[in-house]
């Protein structure tokens, strides 16, 4: 039976997830009404804090967090939090944090949704003090942050874990991409329109790139990104959620199962990569928009081979997709924040107009995830004018910008559409263990081939388009990557 929860048990609510993301999302999702009736969010961390002084807290993190130009009410929200002191590491606390939250009903409108928004090395001892004080059973589901672990054994360590205490039917992985509006809108596009489906295949499509670019550098989070690395960090979950979606077949109904089915098939047909299909890199001090950023050497304060860099050419080994390189690359201190994916069609078969002295490009479709939000298709037209000297022939963009097509829907975080469906209980848009462990298989063969290679990242400076062999790696097929 589906439930909807009526509470929500947070754990790393001090954490800057929490104040960023989280709050922020549950604080819109109550200001509209869309949480359900009677909702109470029960937050935990290891800060003592009083309820009154959690309120506090959560009042500041709001005010300086909550995305501007909404009409959201912080007050009503901060009344239904409640905070419970735990350190998760040990099993003590866990039976004062079960009494806090109460009775979980049984019923198709109560239960209790648990998100886990703290450090992977503590989902283990945490799903052991649930499960001890009787929060795992009946209408208790749980949502998961990443990172889901370090390498496909870690994450099955995770995933053995967590399958210990809750079914897979209550198991909701976030990777955030997916609750992007623009990501989402891509099934859309593919499964809503008649016109691309023909053509989207090794017949029609050259090349597809997958470019997320990011401005900022290491932020606060030395520690974690150190270990990690851009491969882990973005390629190995949100970059392979986006190449599934671009490359699955179409499923057979908008339904959770349907979906990951068809995702998955995609991520475990990655071929591996071979040596020179890869480029890592890691920033030098350089300038960004016109400041100065120093280099990932001087944020970490020492020497370091992790890649802040990376691209990749990928192939999707099956009948559709047969020839087609996907290109990868994501990095941080790039000169702009860009999250898109450019699907490069084949040359028309035979040109009329060639006789006539004029060139055509190939189509090209350009999906804009973010900041900008558009879908873009150019269009060989012919240029006005009376061609004396011969025709002559232009690409021209079809652009559809969705804040303008869709001026009334406020632009929402991620994270509210994530949590709202982990509350109602809809796994669509949450990673089934299956995909994470295919994504992991792919990204470790990677990572062996590195250590094997002794690949060591090529530096880059900071505001550049990472390291010139990124461009050669493309550029040796003939393409050019897409800048925005
Ligand atoms: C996170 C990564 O998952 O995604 C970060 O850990 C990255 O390193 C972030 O900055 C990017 O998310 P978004 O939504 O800003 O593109």
């Amino acid at each position: 039976m589906n439930f909807t929860a009526n509470k929500l048990l947070l754990f790393g609510a001090t954490g800057d997830l929490s104040q960023r993301m989280l709050l922020p999302s549950l604080c819109a999702l109550h200001s509209e009404g869309l949480l359900p009736d009677g909702m109470q969010i029960i937050c935990t961390a290891r800060s003592e804090y009083s309820d009154e002084e959690f309120r506090n807290f959560a009042r500041d993190a709001l005010g300086r967090f909550l995305p501007p130009g909404r009409d959201i009410k912080v007050d009503p929200f901060l009344q239904i939090l409640s905070y419970q002191d735990l350190d998760a590491s040990t099993p003590e606390g866990f039976d004062a944090l079960a009494q806090k939250v109460g009775a979980i009903g049984t019923e198709e409108n109560e239960g209790l949704s648990i998100f886990l928004s703290t450090a992977p090395f503590l989902f283990e001892p945490t799903i052991k003090g649930l499960a001890a004080n009787g929060l795992t059973t009946g209408n208790v589901r749980i949502g998961l942050e990443k990172p889901l672990g370090t390498d496909l054994e870690s994450s099955c360590e995770i995933n053995d874990a967590v399958a210990s205490a809750f079914p897979e039917e209550r198991i909701f992985r976030i990777d955030h991409y997916l609750g992007k509006e623009t990501v989402q809108n891509l099934l859309a596009l593919r499964f809503a329109n008649i016109m691309f489906e023909p053509l989207w295949n090794a017949a029609h499509i050259d090349h597809v790139q997958i470019t997320v670019a990011e401005t900022v550098g290491l932020e606060s989070r030395v520690g974690y990104y150190d270990g990690s690395g851009a491969l882990r960090d973005m390629v190995q979950n949100h970059m392979l959620q986006l190449l599934a979606l671009v490359a699955m077949e179409p499923p057979t109904s908008f339904d959770a199962t349907a979906i990951r089915d068809e995702k998955v098939k995609v991520l475990r047909a990655l071929r591996q990569t071979e040596a020179g299909e890869t480029v890592t890199g890691q920033y030098r001090a350089g300038a960004i928009n016109g400041e100065a950023v120093p280099g990932y050497d001087e944020e970490l304060g020492k020497d370091s081979d992790t890649e802040t860099f990376v691209a990749i050419k990928g192939h999707v080994d099956n009948w559709r997709w047969k020839g087609v390189p996907f290109y990868m690359r994501t990095g941080k201190r790039l000169p702009q924040r860009m999250t898109e994916i450019v699907v490069q069609f084949r040359c028309i078969p035979y040109s009329i107009f060639e006789g006539r002295g004029a060139k055509t490009v190939p189509n090209q479709l350009v999906i804009g995830i973010q900041p900008r939000e558009n879908i873009r298709l150019s269009l060989m037209s012919k240029v006005p004018g009376l061609d004396r000297e011969g025709i002559r022939l232009r690409a021209t963009p079809l652009d559809i910008a969705m804040p303008d097509a869709f001026a009334g829907p406020e632009r929402r975080i991620a994270y509210e559409r994530l949590l709202l469906d982990l509350v109602e209980g809809d796994q669509t848009l949450f990673v089934r263990r299956d995909e994470v462990e295919a994504q992991w298989e792919w990204i470790d063969a990677i990572r062996a081939n590195w250590t094997e290679n002794e690949l060591k990242p090529k530096t880059y400076t900071a505001g550049s388009w990472g390291p010139s062999a990124s461009i050669a790696l493309a550029e040796r097929d003939g393409v050019t990557w897409h800048e925005g």
